[in-house]
């Protein structure tokens, strides 16, 4: 079966996960019997370390809604089971976590979202890749995905996404939405507390980016604003050069309201930017 990595862009090498355990819509169900002791191990420790790094550095909806995984750092000492985080996932915002084997082809992963249902990885990285893994694992999809699909707004916007999404592939404009996809559910800074906060999956499951994304005076930080973001290629495998800033998941909505046919109609004529080019932020005034 071809897998075509969309949302982490083309990857050259075949994806980990074994894809023969998915049915067609490319979910299967969490294989728990198939941890280690050093599987729920990993995870521990990289919660724990995680955890201990949010303050000052996550936005406050996160913070907030990361005791409905179910653990806290004190006594985390497993991989949850998805399941459990079902039952309360359900109840406050009817979305649910099902089961894929790694990353999935475009249409199956919008199709999912549309349907409010989020594809979750259940295999954890080996311990040799404690600090960085390109693809995203059980930790990188749980603990940094699934606390803000507890806020009902941010849960509808990535609803909204998939729905877009099965239109963008329609439209041939799959790229340039993924780039959407990639400067805010993985990489989106929020303004908060007078100061910046990370709400980004990618940047919230990775020690070294969060203090590198919200601190760093090394990257570019401009507003959001679709037309520069959709052409502003990405960074699979190291640190973002350029980040985007919102002020409210609301505004994150509203801004992503509109039809965005004319958006990618026009997007067809101008070039892709770089993922380092410097910007002026009051060009993107408006
Ligand atoms: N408004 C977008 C469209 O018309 C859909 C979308 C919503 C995309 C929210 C991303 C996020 O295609
Ligand atoms: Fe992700």
């Amino acid at each position: 079966m071809a897998i075509e990595p969309v949302v982490y862009g083309a990857s050259d090498r075949p994806p980990r996960g074994d894809y023969a355990r998915a049915g067609a819509d490319y979910t299967c169900t969490q294989d728990y019997a198939a941890y280690t002791a050093q599987d729920h191990d990993t995870y521990a420790r990289l919660f724990r370390r995680q955890a201990a790094l949010l303050p000052g550095l996550a936005c406050d909806e996160f913070i907030a809604a990361l005791p409905s995984l179910g653990q806290r750092p004190e006594d985390v000492d497993r991989i949850p089971r998805f399941d459990e985080v079902n039952e309360r996932l359900l109840r406050a915002t009817g979305w649910q976590l099902v089961t894929v084997p790694g990353l999935i082809p475009e249409v199956p992963f919008f199709t999912l979202l549309s349907e409010r249902r989020f594809p979750v990885t259940d295999w954890i990285r080996r311990p040799d890749e404690f600090d960085y893994i390109v693809e995203p694992d059980v930790f990188h999809d749980l603990f940094g995905h699934v606390p803000l699909l507890f806020n009902p707004v941010f849960a509808d916007y990535v609803q909204r996404y998939g729905q877009g999404g099965l239109k963008a592939h329609a439209l041939g404009a799959c790229e340039q939405l993924s780039r959407l996809y990639w400067y805010t559910i993985e990489f989106g800074l929020i303004r908060q507390h007078g100061g910046l906060r990370a709400y980004g999956a990618g940047i919230l499951s990775s020690s070294g980016e969060l203090r590198h994304a919200v601190q760093s005076p090394e990257p570019q930080r401009l507003p959001l604003q679709l037309e520069r973001t959709m052409r502003t290629r990405y960074k699979i495998d190291s640190y973002q050069s350029t980040y985007f800033e919102i002020d409210s998941f609301q505004q994150l909505f509203d801004l992503t309201e509109a039809d965005f046919s004319p958006l990618y109609e026009r997007l067809r004529g101008l070039p892709e930017l770089a993922a380092d080019q410097v910007e002026h932020p009051a060009a993107l005034a408006a």
